[in-house]
């Protein structure tokens, strides 16, 4: 028996099967629409209607009753299912067994949540985060590290070998203005370290001088030359700058606990070389005034592989980094996380990747998952009131001290200890920001509102650390009560026989996220458990105390076992959103 034991697709295959069995001739129809969850069932299937189309085509007419009632006859024997019938118009409904389902959750208290080994992982390079150096690190790049650290912590908790890449903007011309004014300020960096604290200031003073000072404009010019072909003071001097950034970052992701490896737009620079030679030897490039473009068959944009200055683009490096991942990594999937305004860099990319025989897509899977923009409360671009892009620094400040101030109005500082304080701010803090990110689909631009992601009630990280912590402190609160747990987990009721379902669809919400990267349906589920959770709380009691003495007398061990088992399904649920979880708060 298995703890991630995928019911949804045991049914779809076990109907797939009864209809090849019961309708030999018809052309395979897809996956038979199997859903969770209806009043009347446990799981229905409703693929009779569309079998009735497909027959009366071929000139047979029969009513979907009867294509249902053939389908159930087919209907292999299984032993999570109970019993199966069929409704007057056609639907099939399922009723699963609870003594398979309570077996399951059996071995999950037994052997914890956790997927068998596979017996092929995959090699998938996540692309997420990727800021550029001396540039902003804003909000987009925030949803971009949130959610890639998902998909990431999905994908390595069901087996795959994955590989986190920051593919930061590292290289380019910017560095070359960079160096210039690094030059000009601190002429001693090659010995003593200069003491930039805000790059950002120093890009725009940069940036600045090269729009204004033609002089130094050359300057800056010759020195990206220099940088490019490896100058070792430039060099030195590009590293020095590099640095300072990465300090700045580095914070962001300790404070959001996200381990990444660093593997920069400077990385591809040989690959590059040599990718345009091979390129331009196999007769892909084209010259398009003094640039050197790339055409797909499928596509109206080329891509600009050599600029008229004989630089690289954007395209050049993605280009590469594709290259490095297939041929070095030998990736099975590539994962790129950016914002939707890429889509078309990437569409083209993996056009021209095909084209070039470099991605055959039965072999390697490429996905881009694009996200949405972030929002002020006024609907418009998230922005400070001065008009400035929000820092992430401060933006993670404030989120600890609105945390605290909710923890305080609700008086949990005077019952928790300073350290359970503090662990609960962070937790509250970081998981709200996360949380709020991730239960809104990826491709819609969602508002930042500390308020709203604050709240205890509704679908926030605030509720669901809460509804766990309750969960917790139900089992701690047990003290000697806990007797030896050898009951079987109870079902009996309504609301455990609700929750109980609610709980291994687990499974199935996690193979639908490999499937279309959208992380609001862990979201939904983590919501849908604390909100039965919470139902079958109230309906049922765990224990019973004296009403004088509010001494535990009972403990039904049945439903402290399911509580412990929800705490299980949530607590890895919470985790695989990079959400920290605590004991008290
Ligand atoms: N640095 C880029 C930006 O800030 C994102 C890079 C995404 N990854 C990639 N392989 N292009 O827009």
């Amino acid at each position: 028996e298995h703890a991630l034991i995928n019911l949804h697709s045991i049914l779809i295959s076990l109907f797939s099967n009864a209809i090849k069995t019961a309708y030999p001739t018809l052309e395979d129809i897809g996956q038979p629409a199997v859903s969770a969850g209806s009043k009347f069932a446990d799981y229905q299937c409703n693929a009779s209607m569309q079998i009735c189309k497909l027959l009366k085509a071929k000139g047979e007419n029969v009513s979907p009753n009867v294509v249902a009632k053939k389908l159930v006859e087919c209907l292999g024997q299984c032993n999570i299912i109970e019993k199966v019938d069929v409704s007057g118009q056609g639907f099939i409904n399922v009723w699963l067994s609870r003594n398979k389902l309570r077996d399951i959750l059996q071995y999950v208290l037994e052997n914890n949540l956790k997927p068998k080994p596979l017996t092929n992982p995959q090699k998938i390079v996540i692309d997420f985060s990727s800021p550029n150096v001396a540039k902003e690190m804003h909000v987009g790049h925030l949803r971009s590290t949130i959610i890639g650290d998902s998909l990431c912590r999905v994908f390595e908790f069901i087996g795959h070998d994955v590989l986190r890449i920051n593919h930061i903007g590292d290289w380019g011309t910017q560095f070359g203005m960079l160096i210039a004014l690094l030059q000009d300020k601190f002429p001693n960096y090659k010995t003593e370290s200069p003491p930039i604290n805000d790059l950002q200031q120093f890009y725009k003073q940069s940036k600045v001088l090269f729009d204004s000072d033609l002089e130094f404009k050359k300057r800056a010019y010759e020195c990206v030359v220099k940088l490019q072909s490896m100058s070792p003071d430039h060099v030195q001097a590009w590293k020095l700058i590099c640095d300072v950034s990465r300090k700045e970052f580095q914070k962001i992701y300790e404070r959001l606990n996200i381990s990444i490896i660093e593997r920069g737009e400077s990385f591809y620079q040989s690959r590059m070389e040599n990718l345009v030679k091979d390129l331009e030897n196999k007769g892909f490039l084209e010259n398009d005034n003094g640039r050197k473009i790339m055409w797909s068959p499928e596509s109206s944009i080329p891509l600009t592989v050599v600029k008229s200055d004989g630089g690289f683009t954007y395209d050049t490096s993605d280009f590469a980094t594709l290259k490095q991942r297939i041929e070095e990594e030998k990736a099975d999937r590539i994962i790129y996380v950016v914002d939707s305004g890429q889509s078309v860099h990437f569409d083209i990319l993996k056009k021209c990747a095909i084209h070039s025989g470099l991605l055959d897509p039965s072999k390697v899977r490429m996905d881009f998952v694009g996200f949405g923009v972030v929002l002020g409360e006024d609907k418009k671009k998230f922005k400070t009131r001065s008009g400035d892009t929000v820092r992430l620094v401060s933006l993670l400040d404030e989120g600890i001290k609105r945390a605290r101030d909710k923890l305080v109005e609700k008086g949990r500082d005077k019952v928790l200890t300073d350290k359970e304080l503090q662990l609960a701010e962070t937790a509250v803090a970081y998981g709200c920001i996360k949380y709020a990110d991730l239960c809104h689909n990826r491709s819609h631009d969602y508002v930042f509102s500390f308020d709203k992601m604050l709240d205890d009630k509704g679908n926030t990280a605030v509720y669901l650390l809460y509804t766990l912590t309750r969960i917790r402190s139900i089992i701690n609160n047990l003290g000697t009560h806990t007797q030896d747990l050898n009951e079987p987990i109870s079902l009996d009721h309504d609301k455990e026989w609700k929750l109980a379902k609610t709980l291994l669809r687990f499974s199935e919400v996690l193979s639908k996220i490999t499937e279309d990267f959208c992380l609001h349906h862990l979201c939904e589920y983590l919501y849908d458990v604390a909100t039965i959770f919470n139902e079958f709380y109230d309906n049922c009691y765990c224990i019973e105390k004296n009403p004088q003495t509010g001494e535990i007398v009972k403990v039904f061990t049945g439903r402290i076992l399911l509580c412990k088992v929800t705490a299980q399904y949530m607590n890895t649920g919470l985790n695989l959103l990079g959400i920290n979880t605590v004991s008290r708060m």
